[in-house]
Formats: structure tokens, sequence, C-alpha cells
């Protein structure tokens, strides 16, 4: 799949100059166990999402990839730290601003979160319903194009059982990008899709990014997912950040195993791509030899 994917996706470019969109300053999370005592999920971190980035979590199982995506957006509140968006500190924010700010912030989930008694029109509209602030002309039009970002403009009156797991995922992202957010934020998207579709839904992540400039976070532990897709990459390993590269630096020196993994990974594709060129450039040969 690492090779078919990074065959079809060119990576995105970033903006250089620019402050970054997302700083976290020295962010952490406990959790309290149930037999007393507590957990740290994430211990204190800093990390900056350059606007324009699409930024990768990678780390195993429990290293704390979701609950540090969660305080982006303050679904997880950090115990300390700041949460920076846009220069404005999410953390100090009331009840309401904390609303409206996080219309700037989408997010897309694993088992893609749909109101499963909801046509995917009004699973769209849902985010542009909750604050009032669209007039019906203007709420359908902002739906279709979403819609049509998406690809899915002959599904909109389906439900979700009506739909296959890609389709589900896009109208997931439809939904995240109904407020025209600044970021998307990524939990695992495509971990519930079959290698085809994973491919066709990176291919609409990328597109976003492109088209309209939304700077992307995705966690993964797929690593071919890294490659077709990031930018920037950050290494978790129990709820510390061990490391992080740009993913086209490949003279810096790998400190984390999946670090290593992911530069492993890298040259094989690299490999298959010059072994399939070249047997393309022989057949070639025998074509015009015949
Ligand atoms: N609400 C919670 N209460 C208690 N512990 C939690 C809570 N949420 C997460 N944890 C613990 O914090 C750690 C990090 O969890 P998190 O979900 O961030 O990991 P992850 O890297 O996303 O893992 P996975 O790849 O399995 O999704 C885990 O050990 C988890 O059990
Ligand atoms: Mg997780």
């Amino acid at each position: 799949m690492a090779r078919a994917i990074s065959f079809y996706i060119m990576h995105s470019p970033t903006m250089p100059g620019l402050p970054p969109l997302i700083r976290l300053e020295a962010v952490s999370k406990t959790f309290p166990l149930p037999g007393g005592g507590s957990f740290n999920a994430v211990c204190p971190l800093s990390l900056d999402v350059a606007q324009g980035q699409i930024f990768g979590l990678i780390g195993k199982s429990g290293a704390g990839k979701s609950t540090l995506l969660r305080m982006i957006n303050l679904l997880e509140r950090p115990d300390s730290g700041r949460v920076m968006l846009d220069g404005q500190d999410l953390t100090r924010l009331s009840k309401r601003q904390l609303r409206m700010a996080r219309q700037d912030i989408g997010m897309i989930f694993q088992q893609f979160n749909l109101l499963q008694n909801a046509t995917v029109f009004d699973n769209v509209a849902f985010p542009l319903t909750l604050h009032g602030r669209f007039g019906k002309v203007e709420l359908d039009a902002r739906v279709h194009e979403c819609l049509a970002l998406v690809g899915l403009t002959d599904k909109t009156h389906h439900y979700p059982a009506q739909l296959s797991g890609g389709q589900k995922q896009r109208v997931a992202i439809a939904r995240a990008l109904a407020p025209r957010p600044k970021v998307l934020l990524c939990d695992e998207p495509t971990s519930a899709l079959d290698a085809e579709t994973t491919r066709s839904v990176l291919e609409t992540l990328l597109d976003i990014n492109r088209q309209l400039g939304v700077t992307i976070v995705i966690v993964t532990h797929e690593l071919s997912v890294v490659h077709a897709l990031c930018t920037r990459v950050a290494v978790l390993e129990q709820g510390q950040l061990v490391e992080q590269f740009d993913v086209d630096d490949h003279a810096g020196r790998r400190i984390s195993v999946l670090g290593r993994e992911l530069e492993q990974e890298r040259r094989r594709a690299e490999l298959l791509k010059a072994y399939d060129a070249n047997i393309e450039e022989r057949a070639a040969s025998s074509r015009e030899a015949v």
C-alpha cells in the first residue's frame, strides 16, 4: 500500500516564514487511575504546526497521540501549558468564545462519528445549524459546496448506513469543512478503510490542503500515510515528544524506532519506484526494437 500511495500523491508544500498556526506550549495531561494515583498521558511538551503544513503525530498505541490531538481543540483540556491558535490562547477563552474559536478547527475520526438518523445533507449542515448564522439558501449552498469538494453530490439524500466506509469518511470531511476551518484534526482517519479507499481519502485530504490551504494535523499508525501526506512528523513515546522532523529531510539522524522505520520505508519505496521505472524503460526499448 505504501508504494501505491506514494506513487499517486506528491508532497504538499508548506509556507515558510509565517508564524505557526498552532503552538502548543508545555502542555501536559494526567488522568486519574481507578484505584487512586494518576497516569501521565502527555508529559509537558511544546510543538509548533506551521500554516499550510500537514503534520503527522505517530507513536505506539497508548503513546498519547489522541490525547495530544484533542488538546488542540480543547476536547481534552491540558492540565498545564497554553494552546495557541493563530496567536490566541484557547485555554483562556470563555465557553462562548471557545465555541466560536472551535469553528476554526474541524475534526474527523477513525469511526466517522456521523449522525446515523440524519441524511448526508443534514450531517454536513449540522455544524452550521448549531450557530444559527446561516439562512436556508446560504446553508444549502455551503452544504452542496462541501459535498462537491469531497465528490459526494450524488449521495446528498442518502443515510450513513447506505454508504461505504470511504464515503462515510468523506461525509465526515465535508462536515468538518463546512464552517471553513483553518485546521483539520484527523485521528486515524484511514485505519478502518482498505488500501484503495485509503488512497482516495488521502487524495481528498491533500486536495483540501492544497486548494483550500487548510492546515492538517493527523494521527496515524500507518507509516505509508506519513509518506503519502505529511510534510512534518512528531514521534511520541509514553507521552513524551521524542523527535520531530521534516519528512523530506533525509540527512538528519533518527533517534526513535519509528523514525528509523519511516526512513527505511522511504528507501524501500524509492527502490521500488526505481525498479518499476527500469522495467518500464526496458519494455519501451524492446517495443522500439521490434
Ligand atoms: N479519559 C481517560 N481516562 C484515563 N486514561 C486515559 C483517558 N484517555 C486516555 N487515557 C490513557 O492515556 C494514554 C494515552 O491515550 P491515547 O488515547 O492518547 O493514546 P494513543 O496514542 O492515541 O493510542 P492509540 O494508538 O491506541 O489510539 C493511554 O494509556 C490511555 O489509556
Ligand atoms: Mg488514539
